[in-house]
Parts: C-alpha cells; sequence; structure tokens
C-alpha cells in the first residue's frame, strides 16, 4: 500500500508518518517548505494533480488545514481556500485515482452548547474555522469509502509544534504566566494515538465521520492541571480565565468534546486515558533533564 499525507510536516502528520515507517507502509508527505516532500498548496489548486502523479496514492490522509482559528476569523477567503475548496480539489482526485480518503475533522462543526457529541449530532458551527472545515468534509465524504475523523485538543512532545502541551511546557520553562481557558470543555488527544486509530480504521475499511478523541472530557485548565502533576511542574504559572476574557477573535464551542462509543465498537478498544499518555510525555522530558 501507498500512502499520501498532505501535511505531513504538521503535528498529525507527523506523527502518521512516523508511524507508517514503522509499520512498513510506503509513504509520501506533502509541505509548503523544507526538504523530503512533495510541495503542495491547498490554495494552488494545479499543485494537486501533480501531487498525485508523483506519488500514485492508494490511501491519502489529508491533515493539511489553516488550523490557526483566530486567523481563519481575520481571513475568510484564504480560511475557505484552504479548508474548503483545497480539499474538494483532493476530493476528486482521489475519486480519479481510486484512493481511500481520510479527511481530518473537528469537533469545531458544533456550537458546544451541549457537548460531547456524537457522529450523527447535527453540525451548527460558530466560527469561520467550524464552517470551513465542515465544508471539507462534506466535500471529501462525497467521495465513495470516504472516512472523516473528527478529532480535538491534539497533543504531543514535538518541539516544531505549538500545541497546547508544548506551549505550557514553553511558558513554564520561560517563567511566563499563562491564562488558560477554564470553561472550555473537550477530550484531549494524544497525536501519536490519533494516528494509530486512524491508520486503523483505515486498514478496517472504517467509512463516513468517526470521533476519535482521548476518553478524558476536560476543561482546558483541568488538562493543564493534569499536565502539570505528570511533569512535575507547580501549577503556579497557570492563570485560569473565562473564554469571554481572552479576547479572542474567534468564537469558541464551550461544552464539546465528542463521544467516541462508536470507534471503541469498530477497534474493539477506546484510546489511552490522557494521564497515560502524559506520562509518555514526562518520560521524554526526563530524557531531557
Ligand atoms: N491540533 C488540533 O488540536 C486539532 C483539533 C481538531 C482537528 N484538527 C485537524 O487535524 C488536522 C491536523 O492538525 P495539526 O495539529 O497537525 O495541524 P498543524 O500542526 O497546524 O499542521 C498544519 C499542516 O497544514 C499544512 N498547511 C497549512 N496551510 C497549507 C496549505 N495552504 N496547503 C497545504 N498545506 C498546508 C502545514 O504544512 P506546511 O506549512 O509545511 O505547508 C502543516 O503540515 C487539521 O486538519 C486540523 O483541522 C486538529
Amino acid at each position: 500500500m501507498k500512502a499520501l499525507i498532505i501535511g505531513a510536516s504538521g503535528q498529525v502528520g507527523g506523527a502518521l508518518a512516523s508511524l507508517c515507517v514503522r509499520r512498513k507502509i510506503e509513504v509520501y508527505g506533502t509541505s509548503r517548505k523544507g526538504q523530503g516532500f512533495l510541495y503542495l498548496d491547498l490554495a494552488s489548486p494545479e499543485t494537486i494533480p501533480d501531487t498525485f502523479e508523483k506519488s500514485r496514492p492508494d490511501l491519502v490522509l489529508l491533515t493539511s488545514a489553516l488550523t490557526h482559528v483566530d486567523n481563519c476569523e481575520r481571513d475568510p477567503a484564504l480560511a475557505r481556500r484552504i479548508n474548503a475548496e483545497g480539499p474538494a480539489l483532493v476530493a476528486a482526485e482521489c475519486a480519479k485515482a481510486g484512493a481511500k480518503l481520510v479527511y481530518f475533522s473537528t469537533e469545531y462543526v458544533f456550537d458546544g452548547k451541549a457537548g460531547p457529541y456524537g457522529e450523527d449530532d447535527a453540525p451548527s458551527p460558530v466560527s469561520v474555522y467550524g464552517r470551513t472545515k465542515l465544508e471539507g468534509e462534506q466535500a471529501c465524504l462525497a467521495v465513495k469509502g470516504a472516512l472523516s475523523v473528527r478529532t480535538t485538543v491534539v497533543y504531543s512532545h514535538n518541539p516544531a509544534s505549538r500545541n497546547f502541551i508544548m506551549q505550557l511546557i514553553g511558558n513554564r520553562r520561560a517563567g511566563v504566566k499563562m491564562r488558560v481557558p477554564s470553561d472550555q470543555y473537550s477530550n484531549p488527544t494524544y497525536a501519536p494515538e490519533l494516528a494509530a486509530a486512524v491508520l486503523d480504521l483505515a486498514a478496517a475499511d472504517a467509512t463516513g465521520i468517526y470521533n476519535v478523541v482521548g476518553p478524558d472530557w476536560l476543561s482546558r485548565y483541568e488538562f493543564a492541571l493534569k499536565a502539570c502533576e505528570a511533569f512535575g511542574f507547580a501549577p503556579d504559572f497557570l492563570e485560569p480565565k473565562l473564554t469571554s476574557e481572552l479576547g479572542q477573535a474567534a468564537a469558541r464551542p464551550l461544552r464539546a468534546g465528542l463521544k467516541t462509543e462508536k470507534l471503541a465498537k469498530k477497534l474493539g478498544h477506546a484510546l489511552p486515558p490522557a494521564a497515560e499518555s502524559l506520562g509518555k510525555i514526562a518520560a521524554i522530558l526526563k530524557q531531557y533533564e
């Protein structure tokens, strides 16, 4: 099998690429920068068929997106090109090539009034990011056999990533206070576990929508406290704040999060608890002390 990871330079794409190598899956990855990648820009349609021509994939993992939620709100036209129109072009190439498409979606397709959400709940996004990601998801699911994986608060030990846990570690090391929302609830998800579950779902030929998130439903502040406990950090640099105090450009779904019964039924297991995954990061941090 040949896999193409669109967005292999990102946090999730990187975890997928490492796992493909470990599982001996032939893999190509794309980025708009850096060596060793095929060049693909979702906002430049002509680069998409070229990548398919060069890689001829059986499986396409579409992780690329404009992921900065507030930047999407500031530039909705760019967000639509990257998160909705680009994925529609990728979907058309997959249909032409007969490749299985896996799209990476988000809990931000919901308004956060009644989470955690199941796969069949009706989406109602409250931000440009959420709306454009939902459009991308719908375009991808129109391809026969496609899978959309909805996830949230993805974290890992990856110095190249600005994920929540790397920000927490960076702020603690720099002695900087960190404002953390105390009213945004969701399910933190460890990137390597997400990658493993997605490759397993693809191998099991899962189609349609699957939620793939960790089992703990926590506020961001509770998650930060859990991380501090795992890493042996005194949590005095954390400042719990209401979302309304943070002055963010885009609205956030507050009571969000996703249910994973469908995933557990398909794979025979759920993802491990956050304390276990944070413990793996703690072990990595120890190596560098
Ligand atoms: N992280 C989360 O908490 C989270 C939560 C829910 C859903 N998701 C979804 O999961 C996916 C992966 O997230 P992530 O955390 O890995 O994001 P990330 O670390 O921010 O990586 C984003 C990736 O998108 C690529 N990209 C950005 N603009 C692009 C463009 N115009 N054309 C092609 N590629 C472009 C980047 O590649 P280059 O800049 O190298 O080109 C990078 O590989 C996204 O689809 C996101 O919406 C993430």
